[in-house]
């Protein structure tokens, strides 16, 4: 039979959440990769969404990346009366502080007049500094609130620029390349069928964390991280709300 046309961007973003599998997704025109602009949209459409959930009492665990800085810029103080706490989901990622999650929880707490935490751990840790550190008083606490965040909001990187950003070793490097990584999410790197290949061991909410949590936002657009995207989505949990754009979401619907 006829392919029938698709127009409208509603149409398109329930059938993209039923390709991914995921409760919802909301797509904004443009392409990212080629637009800042569309990067500020993305940024706006999630702080609205994330107006939406706000109510009452609401731990809310940040990733960094530089699209989840545009997020922090575009949230705006709240008018319920809500007990906001902004936490890191995991150690900072690379040497750029403007988009270190620790750095996005703060701007978003001052932007919505509320609390934020702070984790003052690096990316990458080794056994034993991940063993001694998790028993460190104000880092408990602070992973205490992370685990019991009801909002997660994260970005999703393609695996090899994510790989570059965070100047993996030259033989993790060839890892990935080797069992085709495509996508990457809090540290954990995914091959096409959604497959972890390889992790950063870093303290913080890990994957498998995030099967018990209430609202799940991701957010991610461009057509190069269409592929990021899909991967991903493959593991997510099914109560995902993505935000991307046009031309990733064209590309992903393909
Ligand atoms: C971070 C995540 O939020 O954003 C990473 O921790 C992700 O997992 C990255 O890959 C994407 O960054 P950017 O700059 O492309 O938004």
């Amino acid at each position: 039979g006829m392919m029938k046309e698709i127009k409208g961007i509603d149409i398109k973003e329930r059938l993209l959440a039923e390709k991914l599998g995921i409760q919802k997704a909301i797509i904004v025109p443009g392409n990212t990769d080629e637009q800042e602009s569309v990067k500020n949209d993305l940024g706006k459409e999630t702080a609205s969404l994330m107006l939406s959930l706000f109510n009452g009492k609401n731990t809310i665990a940040v990733t960094g990346g530089s699209t989840m800085a545009k997020v922090a810029e575009a949230m705006i103080p709240h008018h319920l009366l809500s007990d906001l706490l902004f936490v890191p989901a995991r150690g900072g990622v690379g040497a750029d502080l403007n988009n270190q999650a620790n750095t996005i929880c703060a701007k978003m707490a001052e932007r919505t007049n509320s609390a934020y935490r702070t984790l003052y751990v690096p990316d990458v840790v080794g056994n034993d500094m991940y063993q001694s550190m998790i028993k460190e008083p104000s880092i408990k606490e602070v992973l205490q609130q992370i685990k019991s965040a009801n909002i997660v909001l994260h970005g999703i990187g393609d695996a090899i620029t994510m790989a570059k950003r965070r100047e993996t070793n030259e033989s993790d490097l060839q890892k990935l390349k080797g069992a085709c990584a495509v996508g990457e999410a809090f540290g954990y790197y995914f091959n096409e069928a959604g497959e972890v290949i390889h992790r950063v061991q870093t303290i913080g909410l890990q994957l498998d964390d995030l099967e018990g949590i209430q609202h799940v936002v991701a957010v991610a657009g461009g057509i190069s991280k269409a592929k990021a995207i899909a991967a991903y989505m493959k593991r997510a949990p099914k109560n995902t709300v993505l935000i991307t754009d046009e031309a990733a979401a064209l590309k992903l619907l393909k």
